[in-house]
């Protein structure tokens, strides 16, 4: 049986990642999810798994060293999946340290002890380990309008905070890999979407403001596009990236899917209109009158379009869920899981809200 350590599982894509995993390979394997439960980290996100025997949460910070070597000591660990984070840009430009804190010197850290666990007097590796670290395609900068796509070989040139830590970890995972050999991957993944993520995020912000009637707050002139893929995609491709991708090699993620945020949020109150039953009194509330057009993100990359070419040629994935499909999947998710909304939205995260839009 083989054990997973999983870091940030308690957060939107990793969440979403360990569902695929239990869905996909049940009792075959072993689920170690450590997470700090920052903010964004939500137990609520696993309540149907949390019992299975086969499965254990670790409340510890990454960049704590006693913590992770003692996961890997007391555990056989054989694959490392890194999403822990902090990964929103908004925040990044207010707050960068903790950023650097966390993506750079957390994945650091994991990467020694997971050097120290797996390697060999010879300097060789145990075998069958494996560390797949997560990462973004926003450390690739940003596309013009008109033209072209991000690659493997893109050169690096982050902007935001947040992108700039992801890049200094994504290098940290290559200098490990170029000067230890240590068995890794990294994926560059498009912006996802889907069940169980934090509404600060453009698209559950939009379909939690309209279902309140609130203002949906557009940055600038709405016209940046961003490249989507529905969660459960990207949770797909990680696993096959580590049953069948080449050691030491980067995959871009991406979901052939480019959009203005202008035309998403169009697209999430048409969907909205036709999915809420003439009987919901909110369905009255959700129309275009609350598109407020506000100040613009510092630094705002125009835009990011990722070409899926190499993993579709080497490894077969490639993105199965249309937008049209995915969106309702999601908002239909949102329905059911009010309860969760709710609990998100109350304390801290109001706080957050308030300062970011400077509204009550
Ligand atoms: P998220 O913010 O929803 O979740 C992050 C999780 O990491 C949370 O559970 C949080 O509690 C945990 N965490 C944060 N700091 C920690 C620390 N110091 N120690 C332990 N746990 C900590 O993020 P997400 O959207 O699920 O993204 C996951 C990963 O995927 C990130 O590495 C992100 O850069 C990457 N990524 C995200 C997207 C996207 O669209 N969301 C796209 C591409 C790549
Ligand atoms: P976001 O979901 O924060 O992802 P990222 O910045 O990592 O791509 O934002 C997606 C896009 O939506 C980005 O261009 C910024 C924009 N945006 C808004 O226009 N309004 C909002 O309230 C938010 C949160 C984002």
């Amino acid at each position: 049986m083989r054990t997973y350590l999983v870091t940030g599982g308690a957060g939107f894509i990793g969440s979403n990642y360990i569902h695929y995993m239990f869905e996909k390979y049940g009792e075959q394997i072993r689920i170690i999810n450590v997470d700090a439960l920052t903010y964004a980290g939500n137990l609520e996100n696993l309540k149907d798994i949390e019992d299975r025997s086969n499965y254990t949460f670790v409340k510890a910070d990454i960049c704590d060293k006693e913590a992770i070597n003692r996961i890997f000591t007391e555990n056989e660990i054989d694959r490392v999946v890194h999403f822990a984070a902090e990964s929103h840009v908004d925040r990044s430009i207010r707050e960068p340290e903790v950023f650097i804190r966390t993506n750079v010197l957390g994945t650091a850290v994991l990467l020694n002890c997971a050097k120290a666990a797996w390697e060999k007097e010879d300097g060789s590796y145990k075998e069958d380990k494996r560390f797949l670290h997560v990462s973004t395609d926003e450390v690739y900068g940003s596309l013009d309008e008109d033209g072209g796509y991000f690659y493997e070989t893109t050169p690096y040139a982050p902007h935001s905070p947040y992108s700039a830590s992801k890049a200094g970890s994504d290098m940290l995972v290559k200098s490990y890999m170029d000067t230890y050999h240590f068995p890794a991957n990294i994926t560059n993944c498009s912006n996802n979407y889907g069940p169980f993520q934090f509404p600060e995020k453009l698209i559950p912000l939009i379909i939690n403001n309209a279902l309140s009637g609130k203002k949906l707050p557009v940055y600038g002139d709405g016209r940046n596009v961003r490249d989507w893929l529905y969660v459960m995609d990207h949770a797909k491709a990680i696993d096959m990236v580590m049953e069948k991708g080449r050691l030491f090699e980067t995959y871009n993620i991406g979901g052939h899917n480019e959009k203005q945020n202008i035309e998403i949020i169009h697209m999430i109150i048409e969907t909205l209109q036709e999915m809420l039953p003439d009987s919901d009194p909110r369905k009255a509330k959700v129309t275009k009158e609350l598109i407020t057009f506000v100040e613009d993100r510092k630094g705002h990359d125009r835009r990011y379009a990722i070409a899926p070419d190499k993993i579709k040629a080497e490894i077969g994935w490639e993105p199965e869920t249309m937008f049209k499909e995915g969106i309702r999947k999601t908002i239909q998710w949102f329905f059911e899981h009010e309860e969760w909304m709710k609990h998100v939205t109350s304390g801290d995260y109001q706080k957050y809200y308030r300062e970011m839009y400077r509204e009550d």
